[in-house]
């Protein structure tokens, strides 16, 4: 009876320790078979939980009529990882298909199992989104420096929390740009247009109508907060932010918007 017992709360222990575990490794490592999926126009064989659901620009899709249902060609690919949220995003640009993509995807899991995706959640800009031209994109990212952040750089989940909110609190709020921790050699890629340093030119406020449905991936690692949301400030357009923060300042902004 007694080690009965004994085994019971051995294995009852080891699950609990097992579902509270989302780790980093776990996360990437999703994250990259997605992109060997992507490539390989097999997203639709991942493995996911039976309530799964994938969603492109803000509006559930069957992944078959997506922007995933065919294979596409990357010339880049990066990802960030969140282990409190248990999810990952992961940048993509494909220049040299028939159609060219610049995707912002966020892959969510649910209990912290990392083996399988609860939720595939994708901004897909393409020809005739907001400053479209994957080309310029691609050459202006390529040429980012994303390495790892050693530990005394990295910023906490709050500020990246902060100032992924204050960025997308500009349209509606004039004070929310004195927020943010502008660094003073960033730069602000917004589809392919290039601004620095990334605090010049910024919306005044003004907007009624707030940026909402905000879905974030935060990395204190990189140093990034990835947001995704509907831009409802200028109309309603499915739309990425992507912030990194280096030593408390914004080193670089990232805006994938779809038109329409
Ligand atoms: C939880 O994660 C830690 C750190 O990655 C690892 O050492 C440990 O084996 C994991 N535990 C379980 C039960 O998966
Ligand atoms: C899927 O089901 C799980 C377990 O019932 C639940 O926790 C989770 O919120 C659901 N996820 C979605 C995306 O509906
Ligand atoms: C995706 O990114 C990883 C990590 O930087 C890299 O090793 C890999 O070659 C990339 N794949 C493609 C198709 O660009
Ligand atoms: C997932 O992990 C987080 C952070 O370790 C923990 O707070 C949370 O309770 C875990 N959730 C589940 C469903 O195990």
């Amino acid at each position: 009876m007694r080690s009965i017992f004994l085994i019971a709360s051995i294995l009852a222990t080891l699950s609990s320790t097992s579902a509270a575990n989302c780790t980093r490794d776990g996360l990437l490592s999703t994250a990259s078979q997605f992109v060997t999926a992507v490539i390989a126009g097999q997203v639709n064989n991942l493995p996911t939980t039976s309530n799964f659901t994938n969603q492109e620009n803000n509006k559930a899709l069957a992944l078959s009529k997506g922007v995933f249902a065919s294979p596409l060609q990357i010339d880049t690919n990066r990802s960030t990882a969140d282990t409190v949220a248990c999810a990952s995003y992961t940048m993509l640009i494909s220049t040299s298909g028939p159609k060219p993509y610049v995707l912002a995807t966020q892959i969510r899991h649910d209990g912290n199992d990392t083996g399988k995706i609860s939720t595939i959640d994708t901004i897909a800009a393409t020809t005739g989104s907001l400053f479209f031209t994957a080309s310029l994109t691609l050459s202006y990212i390529k040429a980012e420096d994303w390495s790892a952040l050693p530990a005394a750089s990295q910023p906490g989940r709050d500020l990246l929390k902060k100032v992924g909110d204050g960025y997308l609190d500009m349209w509606t709020d004039a004070k929310a740009a004195d927020t943010i921790p502008w660094g003073t050699n960033c730069e602000r890629v917004e589809g392919s247009r290039l601004t620095k340093p990334c605090g010049a030119s910024l919306p005044p406020g003004g907007s009624a109508k707030q940026n909402d449905d905000r879905r974030y991936v935060v990395d204190e690692v990189m140093g990034s907060v990835d947001v995704l949301c509907a831009f409802n400030s200028l109309g309603n357009m499915p739309d990425s932010h992507e912030i990194r923060v280096v030593d408390g300042k914004v080193k670089y902004v990232h805006t994938i918007t779809v038109i329409g």
